[in-house]
């Protein structure tokens, strides 16, 4: 299943919910569970002793009753007080042993199962990072928190106790069962015999029982998945009064998981009643026909007494076995879902020999050479053939209509998505010659959507940097218009919120520029930086840009007239192809479709028109108030003129 996943990805409406295997084998279903085995080899040695402690407690229990046979047809039978103290004595050193050895194996118990959860979720959280943008482009990441979470508890419940339980239990069941065929062959082949209805019961039973957990943990994941979207667009939710319709959303997916989850109790208590059942049966059985022996002297009492406090030793590990089946698919189903991440290949990785490119080593020539690229679940690609090269030093901006493929192309220089034709090469080195690593140090990248982590704004600002130094920060910050960082309550210490929800637009997108220009990468790809600012501190952070801009090689996404100011030169992007590349004012002067974007003009005839998606960049979102196209330096004049060039755009 998992690599049929990697092979053609589920779309996103259904990512992570996956129909259970086909395969109805008990080996199947246990596939990826037996897989995990790695992760419980450090504690092979602990979970050995662990086992000897286990078993030793039980012996010390089965010893017991065969004691007991002895009293009973010793000094009880005999009258001798004498015997019997002797004989009671070991019965409670044989108890104690008991009990202390199964405190020993609680004890030990939790570090195995704890330390393997521990490892399996560093993995599974390191193989997330791994992962391309792609991936998690088309998994609901509520699949991939219950993954994380709930799963990885499943399987150390497993681990900790299912597990355990199930070899003890049949080492428990088999001990039992041989000293009970010694105690009296036919009586204890009967026994032996009622292993035959649980086999089949239990077998049925894991098959009923893999289908409805596997549906029950998907259903977590996008009960999760809803909570999460809830907490993220929750002010969009309520501005537009969707409450209602959103719990009834949740109402319908926790009823969904209510049902699952009466239904799978329903099965087990089902199945429990009949592990109840059979030994219960036998034990009756055994009762009526030992009694019969007693009487006629083909058995002593003391043998018979024996026989039934063996026999009743084994209604708890067979009653257990519901629990423990139960248990152990869950942990199957919970293998399967973490193994489908695992699974999924990094597809962006280094290529074998990679190079390593000091900052010091980069001019920054970066070439776009017959660049394609379509999005794995796109039919259509998104770049064609795009032909560009950025010199050193220079800063280009890309314009087009919104949805043209602007940021798919920034994308592609930090490697977040892979071309699917052509190359990209810095200095003449294709990026997927250089190390990821490497790339991702040269390359300063600021999002469209300035993301800020749950952490101190320090942090978020040093996330690609983290030895800057107090004076590099400041810079940076100086340089985005962001020193309200230091009037936070706790200046750059203070934690911003989830996403940075606490700060405003615009002081995330500072925040993120200043990331972006931390360190004075090679390479700088800002998508439209300045979009949430206002024209007087856009005109601020322009004037700081223009320095650093000056000794770094910089493609940046221009929506607006006043940010092309920056640029040296401008392409112009439509319909996934560069169509024309030159100055803003040359571009303006003799490319029509230019003049259509970057001014109040309206959209140009089809044969020059943008791409389908570019019409919502219409004419009226423009106002009287823009600079008249036919200006040669409209772009650099807005600048300057707050009120102008502002909303030309809409993007
Ligand atoms: N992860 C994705 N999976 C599939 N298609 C995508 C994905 N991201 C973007 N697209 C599609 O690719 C096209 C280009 O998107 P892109 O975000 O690059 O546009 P853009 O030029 O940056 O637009 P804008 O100016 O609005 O930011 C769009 O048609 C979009 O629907
Ligand atoms: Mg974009």
């Amino acid at each position: 299943m998992p690599a049929e996943r990697d092979r053609e990805p589920a779309p996103r409406a259904s990512a992570g919910r996956i129909p259970p295997a086909r395969g109805t084998g008990a080996g199947r279903r246990l596939a990826n569970l037996w897989r995990l085995r790695r992760y419980l080899r450090p504690y092979a040695v602990q979970f050995a002793w662990l086992l000897v402690a286990a078993l030793t407690a039980t012996a010390a229990g089965l010893a017991v009753p065969l004691v007991v046979q002895r009293v009973v047809d010793g000094p009880v039978a005999r009258q001798e007080p004498g015997g019997l103290l002797r004989l009671g004595a070991l019965v409670l050193l044989l108890g104690l042993v008991e009990a202390a050895l199964i405190f020993i194996r609680r004890w030990m118990q939790a570090e195995s199962s704890i330390g393997m959860e521990t490892a399996l979720r560093a993995d599974l959280y390191a193989h997330l990072l791994r992962l391309p943008t792609s991936f998690h482009d088309r998994w609901h990441s509520g699949q991939l928190l219950s993954r994380a979470v709930s799963d990885l508890s499943v399987l150390r419940r497993f681990l900790s106790f299912g597990l355990f339980f199930l070899v003890l239990n049949l080492v428990t069941y088999a001990a039992v069962v041989v000293l009970l065929v010694r105690l009296h062959r036919p009586l204890g082949l009967l026994v032996a015999a009622s292993a035959v209805p649980l086999f089949l019961i239990s077998r049925r039973f894991a098959r009923h029982y893999h289908a409805a957990s596997r549906r029950m943990q998907d259903q977590q994941g996008d009960v999760a998945t809803l909570v999460e979207e809830t907490a993220l667009g929750l002010r969009t939710m309520k501005a537009y009064g969707r409450g209602p319709q959103l719990s009834a959303r949740f109402g319908a997916g926790a009823r969904a998981l209510h049902d699952i989850g009466i239904g799978k109790a329903r099965l087990l208590a089902r199945t429990s009643a009949q592990f109840d059942l059979v030994p219960n049966l036998t034990l009756g059985g055994v009762l009526v026909a030992g009694t019969v022996l007693v009487a006629d002297g083909r058995l002593t009492v003391g043998a018979l007494v024996a026989f039934v406090s063996l026999q009743l030793m084994l209604i708890w590990p067979v009653q257990s076995l519901g629990w423990i089946i139960a248990n152990g698919q869950e942990a199957a189903t919970a293998a399967d879902r973490i193994q489908e991440v695992l699974d999924t290949r990094p597809t962006i990785v280094d290529a074998p020999g990679a190079i390593g490119l000091r900052r010091t080593e980069v001019r920054g020539r970066l070439v776009f050479d017959r660049v394609s690229f379509r999005y794995p679940q796109s039919a259509a690609p998104v770049l064609r053939e795009v032909e560009l090269t950025v010199e050193p030093g220079e800063t280009l901006a890309l314009v087009g209509a919104t949805g043209c493929g602007k940021s798919t192309l920034l994308s592609l220089v930090p490697r977040l998505h892979e071309v699917t034709g052509g190359r990209i090469t810095l200095d003449g080195h294709d990026l997927r010659e250089l190390r990821l690593a490497t790339l991702r140090r040269l390359v300063g990248v600021a999002f469209e959507e300035p993301t800020l982590f749950s952490m101190s704004v320090w942090e978020n600002l040093t996330l690609g940097r983290p030895e800057a130094d107090e004076a590099e920060v400041r810079a940076a910050l100086v340089l985005a218009q962001a020193e309200f960082a230091y009037d936070l309550p706790w200046g750059l210490a203070t934690r911003v919120g989830e996403q940075g929800l606490s700060l405003s637009g615009g002081q995330r997108q500072r925040l993120a520029l200043a990331r972006a220009v931390l360190g004075r990468p090679a390479l700088l790809v800002l998508d439209d930086p300045l979009s949430a600012l206002d024209v007087h501190t856009e005109a601020l952070v322009e004037r700081a840009l223009r320095r650093v801009l000056r000794d770094t090689t910089a493609l940046l996404v221009v929506h607006r007239p006043s940010t092309v100011a920056l640029a040296d030169r401008v392409a112009l992007l439509e319909r996934g192809r560069i169509t024309a590349v030159g100055t803003h004012s040359e571009l303006l002067a003799t490319v029509p479709a230019y003049r259509a974007l970057l001014s109040a003009e309206p959209t140009p005839t089809p044969a020059s028109a943008p791409t389908r998606a570019s019409t919502p960049v219409s004419a009226s979102t423009s106002t009287p108030t823009s600079v008249p196209a036919s200006t040669p330096t409209a772009g650099r004049s807005v600048g300057a003129t707050p009120t102008a060039g502002r909303g030309l755009v809409s993007s």
